[in-house]
């Protein structure tokens, strides 16, 4: 039996609680052991602070601390998402595996800052993109590389997802482009929805385990409420091997879809409903169907402990991975100049906590692009903007606001 690799969590409300929630299940069968949490406003989740301290876990109010301890030997950091990169980065150097919660950073400057920092440290990096340690997404990526649905054209998601005005209030970087000097980048694609874009790239990837190169991307962020960054986007992108990915989310609608991303070829589709089901549909064969759980963190957690423990192990995301995540964000704010608003705008029961913004003529677009990926929402169509090659993306998001 391995003895349990010995975990520093930077963190603790928010998703946080549910690593620790994994971590506990995982330490009942000696697979890892919380050692300290570092988060300087610990105290605002007393009961949380008085199990801890139960189970003799230290916890600190600033990570270097956590970090000088040379009995840890990796962190999970589920903070926001501004902090990312220098608590990455830290972590790296003091020669800490590291988890780190999706996006991983707001930039593809940072990007590449944390891909630095990990080779220079060897150490393991992950990204919590957790949903690709599921069965259903390697067997969906399979039958796709195998050709199930012929010559793979096109992966498509069209997602509304009505936020209302506690979603905006519940914390001080949602909706921020930065914070304290820090780019945030918090919208649709770039949090709630990152996941749907990263398994996008996943699947139009040409082998198994790998994720799409971007021929060229270009989107377009827009606004319907207020806020500083985005709650509707579009992104485009064309595929080293041809595969067009367009994906259009947005947080500005009256309606809420269940989250779905379709993979079409000139034989048949495959579908990844995220409420459940991974469906393959080949044009002349049979259907097959297998159940799809995105909510993994524990086999995220133990795939991670298993990549600290085996060097040989490929962890379901390494940072490196996430690339394209960032070419398509990235690209898409840069390709839009950044974000702008809507024309004509609807707020609904202003002053309740239910209330929302939407767009006249929007949720039905989104449903028509739903039904048919080649239905593009007009918000883009209106607007085209410039296709962007990798070469000509900024590492900073200097087209912000
Ligand atoms: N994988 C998923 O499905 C999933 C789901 C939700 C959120 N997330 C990600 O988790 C991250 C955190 O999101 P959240 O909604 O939990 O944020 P949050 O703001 O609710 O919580 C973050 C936690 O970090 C703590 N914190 C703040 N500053 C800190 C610092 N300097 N050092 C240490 N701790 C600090 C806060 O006190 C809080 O406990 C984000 O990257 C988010 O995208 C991932």
């Amino acid at each position: 039996m391995n003895s349990p690799v010995r975990l520093g969590l930077v963190g603790s409300g928010g998703y946080a609680q549910v690593h620790l929630s994994a971590i506990r299940t995982l330490q009942g069968s000696n697979q890892c052991r919380l050692v300290a949490v570092a988060d300087p406003f610990a105290d605002r989740l007393p009961e949380t602070v008085q199990a801890l301290r139960s189970e003799d876990v230290e916890i600190y109010p600033d990570l270097a601390p956590l970090l000088e301890r040379d009995d840890i030997d990796a962190v999970f950091i589920a903070t926001p998402i501004h902090l990312h990169t220098p608590q990455a980065i830290a972590a790296l150097a003091a020669g800490k595996h590291v988890y780190l919660e999706k996006p991983p950073c707001a930039t593809l400057g940072q990007w590449r800052h944390i891909v630095a920092a990990q080779e220079a440290a060897n150490k393991v990096c992950v990204v919590g993109f957790q949903m690709q340690t599921s069965p259903a997404l390697r067997f969906l990526k399979r039958q796709l590389v195998q050709g199930a649905v012929g010559k793979l054209q096109t992966v498509a998601a069209s997602i509304r997802w009505c936020r209302m005005d506690p979603y905006y209030a519940r914390a001080p970087w949602a909706a921020r482009w930065m914070v304290d000097g820090q780019p945030v980048f918090d919208g649709p694609a770039t949090n709630a929805l990152a996941h749907v874009v990263h398994a996008a790239m996943f699947f139009a990837g040409e082998s198994q385990d790998s994720w799409a190169e971007i021929a060229r991307v270009r989107g377009n962020l827009k606004k319907a409420r207020p806020i500083e960054s985005y709650d509707t986007s579009y992104i485009e992108a064309e595929t080293t091997s041809g595969v067009t990915v367009r994906l259009a989310f947005t947080h500005a609608s009256a309606g809420t879809d269940a989250a779905r991303l379709f993979c079409i070829g000139d034989a048949g589709k495959g579908q990844v409903s995220w409420d459940g089901k991974v469906t393959m549909a080949p044009r002349d064969g049979e259907q097959r169907t297998m159940a799809f759980d995105s909510l993994t963190p524990v086999s995220a957690v133990l795939d991670f402990l298993q990549a600290v423990r085996d060097p040989e192990h490929k962890p379901f995301t390494r940072v490196q991975d996430t690339l394209p995540y960032l070419q398509m964000v990235n690209g898409a704010c840069q390709s839009s100049g950044g974000s702008s608003a809507f024309e004509q705008t609807e707020c609904v029961a202003p002053n309740t906590p239910e209330s929302y913004y939407q767009v006249p003529g929007l949720d039905a677009e989104f449903e028509a692009f739903r039904a048919d990926a080649d239905a593009v929402p007009s918000l883009v169509e209106a607007s085209a903007r410039p296709w962007l090659q990798p070469s000509e993306l900024t590492p900073e998001l200097s087209h912000g606001r």
